[in-house]
């Protein structure tokens, strides 16, 4: 929709109901706006939205956009929280470790340029998503591996640190007596942490961190890394990131398939289903994973869609941190 009718039909509808000083902020995002490909009216940002019950982070990635922050800063800081918690045993500090009882991390950012940073295999760092954006930002590159990784990390000014608790020390220990592997499909309610975040500006950037699937083969990497699986942002289009079964999302290129979908005109919400419909179509073993996903567009809205049931989303919208329970496929168990 070009300019003049995109305003008039926001004055039409009464959308653009704030006075003074705000009236002229809101016509001017609006009309940056109306060279989107998208009709309609934008939601009020920001906008944050993370993968599982977590609002500490989602909180403060959204308290920060209020401030005036940029949403590649949101997200980094927000991915922090759950990285730094001791209780989630599924990114950072504290997260399970391979069958050989080294945890390793792997995370990735992308901001409203399409620039992308990641680390892979990283041990003995919390903040793997601050070295992804680090590997973004300060080197030529896009992704380092394990020892690289640890060393830029430590010549970045970031100091080792031992990730694996004693709560994660024991329940590999006791993992080891049988060794039976069988991927947990919602693992306490927690799993890879994706954000994505629209400042004040309209601009979208997305992160994703992960200490991968507990008691992988060493070696192993996922999809969190991985841009187009794990995660990617399109400024013009919107973002999309996963959690669960990496191998999976990975097989689909599911980030990636959903930011199209939605280029091609598709809801978020239908955008992530049609994600999963990919996954579930051609493999009988569905029942034994989980996978979920959560997208974003230009406008602000938000969709999440997961295999199984019990996968949660947390949406920081209107100054509040809400946590949504998540439609799913697989209805009949
Ligand atoms: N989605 C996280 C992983 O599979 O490693």
């Amino acid at each position: 929709m070009k300019r003049r009718s995109f305003l008039k039909k926001a004055s039409l509808t009464g959308v653009a109901v704030a006075v003074g000083s705000n009236l002229i902020a809101k016509n001017a995002r609006e009309e940056e706006k109306s060279d989107s490909l998208y009709d309609g009216v934008a939601k009020d940002f920001p906008i944050v939205i993370s993968t599982w019950n977590v609002p500490n982070a989602t909180l403060k990635a959204g308290e920060l956009l209020e401030l005036g922050y940029s949403s590649i800063d949101a997200v980094e800081q927000g991915c922090m929280i759950e990285e730094a918690d001791i209780k989630n045993q599924s990114v950072g500090f504290g997260g399970r470790p391979d069958r050989d009882g080294n945890v390793t991390l792997d995370a990735c950012i992308m901001n409203k340029k399409g620039d992308y940073g990641a680390v892979v295999y990283m041990q003995n760092i919390v903040h793997a998503i601050s070295i992804a954006r680090k590997v973004m930002e300060n080197t030529p590159h896009v992704m380092l591996a394990g020892k690289g990784a640890e060393e830029f990390a430590v010549a970045s000014g970031y100091k080792k640190t031992n990730l694996l608790t004693q709560e994660s020390k024991i329940a590999w220990e006791n993992w080891k007596k049988e060794a039976d592997y069988q991927p947990i499909i919602n693992i306490e309610n927690h799993d890879t942490i994706g954000m994505l975040a629209i400042d004040k500006n309209g601009d979208i950037s997305g992160g994703c961190t992960t200490s991968g699937l507990a008691y992988k083969m060493a070696g192993r990497i996922g999809d969190s890394p991985i841009i187009g699986s794990g995660l990617f942002i399109d400024n013009e289009i919107g973002g999309a990131t996963a959690t669960g079964m990496g191998e999976e999302v990975l097989k689909t290129v599911g980030s990636f398939l959903i930011v199209e979908l939605m280029r091609q005109g598709k809801s978020p919400q239908q955008a992530c289903e049609e994600a999963i419909r990919r996954i579930v179509v051609n493999n009988s073993n569905f029942k034994n994973f989980q996978v979920g996903y959560i997208a974003i567009n230009k406008k602000g809205e938000t969709g999440f869609y997961s295999i199984h049931e019990y996968f949660s989303v947390s949406i920081y919208e209107n100054k509040i941190c809400k946590n949504h329970l998540s439609d799913f496929y697989n209805k009949n168990g």
